[in-house]
């Protein structure tokens, strides 16, 4: 079963209520949602794998650790778009596999209108970033994505998700962890979450 990590960081708290409130503006909801970002993928990155090194500092040699993955990003378009400076700042050696899905509006599947995935092998960990997880279609069809053109470990990334979103990401792909800011009540029957935060790239973009 998935694990999920929903984060009690007061920061975290913080930057989400920013983040809900109707008045941000574009501008400033971006800042939350690089900020909170950066807080939530400390947590998701704790287990990378290291390897031992040794340094030679300007007075002795220190034993130290040094990462040793290769390590992807994989943000959904376009609210993920908002997470991936933040993920840059704290890995700037990881690599950037932008998908395009969007929500079609009647039926909430995820349509598909860019993928860079090849032929090219990925990173052995990939971790999926998109601030919202409502019915987990998009992110059910990121993970697949990624897990068919190699990718070993896949985990995901959010601020808020919605207990459905959770729950079929859990039963398609059980060993994919999720890290989250908060897990909302429900979803509305034009599958928004609830209370959410509205459409995460129209508030973040001025699209609205
Ligand atoms: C939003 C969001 C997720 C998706 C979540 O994207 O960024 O990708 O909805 O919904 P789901 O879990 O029901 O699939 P949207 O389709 O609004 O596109 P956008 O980011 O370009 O606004
Ligand atoms: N996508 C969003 O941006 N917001 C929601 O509440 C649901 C899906």
């Amino acid at each position: 079963m998935s694990e999920i990590f929903v984060s009690t960081h007061p920061l975290v708290l913080h930057e989400l209520s920013i983040l809900r409130d109707r008045d941000t503006p574009p501008p400033a909801f971006r800042a939350a949602l690089h900020r909170i970002s950066l807080l939530l993928l400390q947590s998701a990155t704790v287990d990378l794998p290291t390897r031992k090194v040794i340094v030679q500092t300007p007075l002795e040699s220190a034993e130290g650790l040094t990462l040793d993955a290769r390590v992807g990003f994989a943000p959904i378009l376009r609210a993920g778009l908002g997470m991936v400076n933040a993920a840059l700042e704290i890995l700037p050696e990881a690599e950037v596999w932008h998908l395009g899905f969007y929500r079609d509006e009647t039926t909430l599947q995820p349509v598909r209108y860019y993928s860079p995935l090849g032929e090219q092998p990925l990173p052995e960990v990939m971790y999926v970033l998109d601030p919202m997880l409502a019915t987990g279609g998009s992110a059910v069809a990121a993970i697949r994505e990624l897990k068919l053109h190699g990718a070993q470990q896949v985990k995901f990334v959010g601020v808020l998700a919605a207990p459905e979103g959770i729950a079929r990401v859990r039963e398609a792909y059980p060993d994919v962890a999720l890290y989250l800011a908060a897990v909302d009540r429900a979803l509305n029957e034009h599958g928004y979450i609830l209370p959410g935060l509205g459409d995460a790239g129209d508030r973040q973009f001025g699209t609205a």
